[in-house]
């Protein structure tokens, strides 16, 4: 059997292969890669400035932007649902890409603060979209989840489950937000954004080196409760174990693609706070002209940043074709995760 196959390839069982080869055999880079081919992005009517805070809070737009970078964010109305603007981001992904609804295999929304406990918010996503043959389901790993969608998304595509995953992070944070409580009230913002993973055999680098992690036992210093459905956080700690890790799993995806930073065309990473970003960009050696932050204009919108990130920073010329970039996430949980895609490396799939 072994003789047909190419020098140094075995095939799986054979006993004439070490146990720590096979384990190493798991880890080859897919046949078919998964690519990032199309983003889009949508953002509620309402903005709220800093201003606006400071007439109802004990704060400054000063204090704000020194701490965070944030200068306003984007608020749903009270009663608007997430899932049209959802819907928005996935049908402006699609057309950036060139695809329709029609051609999705599955839609993955990331999202902690769904319109409904359940059903959760891809169905409804799938049906507005008119993607009835689509499968629909939601991820919840905190401001962490678009980097799970995607890596789960490109493991369906890789795996030859599925061609085409519409990957979309919307978030209604202000429906969690306690806004009497100033510490946490000026960070967080709604948003959503999505891509669209296509399968493409002629991938350079593609979407495979993931790196993601969790730990439980941190918990408490980073969450909400059922009953009291706040957002509650110690914050310094927060900001320490989120550049940590960050480097951490930035680090080991660069390694695991085979990548230096200095290859890296552009480093998005969870909007949470420009120092956290930059503190993060610093450690991994990314000088800040190859550092997305669009934290000023949309304030942390969780698992919806990376998205509206990578839109913005298509709108703004600054994410082109071809580019290479580092996505770095970290929330509630603790989760984290990083991986190295490659940007509408071709065309359209397939080409
Ligand atoms: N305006 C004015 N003063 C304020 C405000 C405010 N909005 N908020 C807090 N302060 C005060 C505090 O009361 C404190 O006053 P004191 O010294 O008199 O006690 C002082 O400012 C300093 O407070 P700190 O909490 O120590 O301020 P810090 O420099 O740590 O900044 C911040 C706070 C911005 C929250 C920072 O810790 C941070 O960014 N942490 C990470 C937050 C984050 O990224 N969260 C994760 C995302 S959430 C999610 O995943 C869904």
């Amino acid at each position: 059997m072994s003789t047909l196959l190419p020098p140094g390839v075995h095939a799986p069982g054979d006993p004439a292969v070490p146990a720590s080869a096979r384990r190493r055999a798991r880890h080859r880079p897919p046949l078919t890669r998964a690519g990032i081919f199309g983003v889009g992005a949508a953002l509620p009517d309402g903005v709220v400035t800093n201003r606006d805070l400071e007439r109802a809070l004990e704060t400054t737009d000063d204090w704000i932007v020194r701490r965070t970078g944030i200068r306003e964010r984007r608020r749903l109305a009270e009663g608007e649902l997430l899932a049209p603007l959802a819907t928005e981001a996935c049908r402006r992904a699609l057309a950036d890409a060139g695809r329709t609804a029609g051609e999705v295999d599955q839609v993955l929304v990331s999202t902690v603060t769904p319109d409904r406990v359940t059903p959760g918010l891809a169905p409804d996503v799938a049906l507005r979209l008119g993607a009835p043959q689509a499968s629909a389901v939601d991820v919840n790993a905190a401001c962490a989840g678009f980097v799970y969608a995607l890596d789960h998304a490109a493991a369906l595509v890789e795996s030859g489950r599925a061609e085409v995953v519409l990957v979309c992070g919307a978030e209604a944070l202000s429906r969690i937000t306690d806004h009497d409580e100033r510490s946490t009230a000026v960070l967080f913002g709604d948003g959503a954004g999505a891509v669209v993973l296509a399968a493409d055999d002629g991938l350079r680098v593609g979407c495979g080196s993931f790196v993601l992690g969790a730990d439980g036992a941190s918990a408490d210093l980073l969450y909400a409760d059922l009953d009291e459905r706040k957002l509650r956080m110690q914050g310094q700690e927060v900001y320490r174990h989120a550049v940590r890790r960050m480097v951490e799993s930035t680090s080991e995806a660069l390694a695991r693609s085979g990548m230096t930073a200095a290859e890296i065309d552009l480093f998005v990473a969870h909007q949470a706070n420009r120092r956290i970003i930059h503190a993060a960009a610093a450690e991994l050696g990314l000088d800040p002209a190859r550092v997305v932050v669009n934290v000023d204009r949309v304030a942390n919108t969780s698992s919806a940043s990376i998205p509206l990130a990578l839109a913005q920073a298509q709108e703004d010329g600054v994410l082109r074709p071809g580019a290479t970039v580092a996505l770095a996430a970290f929330g509630a949980g603790f989760v984290w995760g990083a991986g190295v895609v490659g940007f509408k490396e071709r065309p359209h799939a397939g080409d």
